[in-house]
């Protein structure tokens, strides 16, 4: 009796934790609400934000620099990525909303790219060509040489 008491009390705790980490969408919602006192300036936040990840998810480069650089789930953020997509379209045609705040979609296009250009995808900096390259200088003779000497030597001096 007492064990399935408590089986179901961690049942529901974790329903509840997936029902959270389950809809990341929660948080803008419940912060836009907090945020009504100032409605242009929350709506210039969610357009920025919506402006600058469309521009991120949009473009293959941006989006896999993202993706590589964040240590959130991949599924997480693609879902994040597409509806910042799909929401974009409608506020960059609001005429009152581009007037208010300024056309936040040039202004993400042309900031994607400069920031690009110094290794910065939203958040994350230091992003500077491929992270999964593989290294190939002149230090490669050298490793190659120490292991031919260890493996020869070896099968060499083999009794
Ligand atoms: C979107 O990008 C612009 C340009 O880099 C930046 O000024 C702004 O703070 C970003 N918006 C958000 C919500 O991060
Ligand atoms: C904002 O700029 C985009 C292109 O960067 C353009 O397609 C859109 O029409 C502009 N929005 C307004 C309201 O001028
Ligand atoms: C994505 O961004 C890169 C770097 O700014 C640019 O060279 C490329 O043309 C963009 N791709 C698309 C599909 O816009
Ligand atoms: C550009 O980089 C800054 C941080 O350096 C970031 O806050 C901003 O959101 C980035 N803009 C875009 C459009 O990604």
């Amino acid at each position: 009796m007492h064990n399935s008491l408590l089986t179901n009390i961690i049942l529901l705790l974790s329903l509840f934790y997936v029902a959270v980490i389950a809809s990341p969408d929660k948080l803008p919602v419940a912060l836009s609400v907090r945020q009504t006192s100032a409605p242009i300036d929350s709506e210039c936040l969610t357009y920025s934000r919506t402006a600058n990840l469309s521009t991120i998810g949009a473009n293959s480069t941006y989006r896999s620099a993202f993706l590589q650089a964040s240590n959130v789930g991949t599924l997480m953020n693609s879902r994040m990525l597409d509806a910042a997509i799909q929401k974009l379209p409608a506020l960059t045609r609001d005429a009152a909303l581009n007037k208010a705040c300024g056309n936040l979609t040039t202004i993400a296009l042309t900031e994607a790219e400069r920031n690009f250009t110094m290794g910065v995808v939203a958040q994350f900096s230091g992003l500077v060509g491929n992270p999964q390259s593989i290294k190939a200088g002149p230090e490669l003779l050298a490793i190659v040489a120490a292991v031919v000497l260890v493996f020869g030597g070896v099968w060499m001096f083999m009794p």
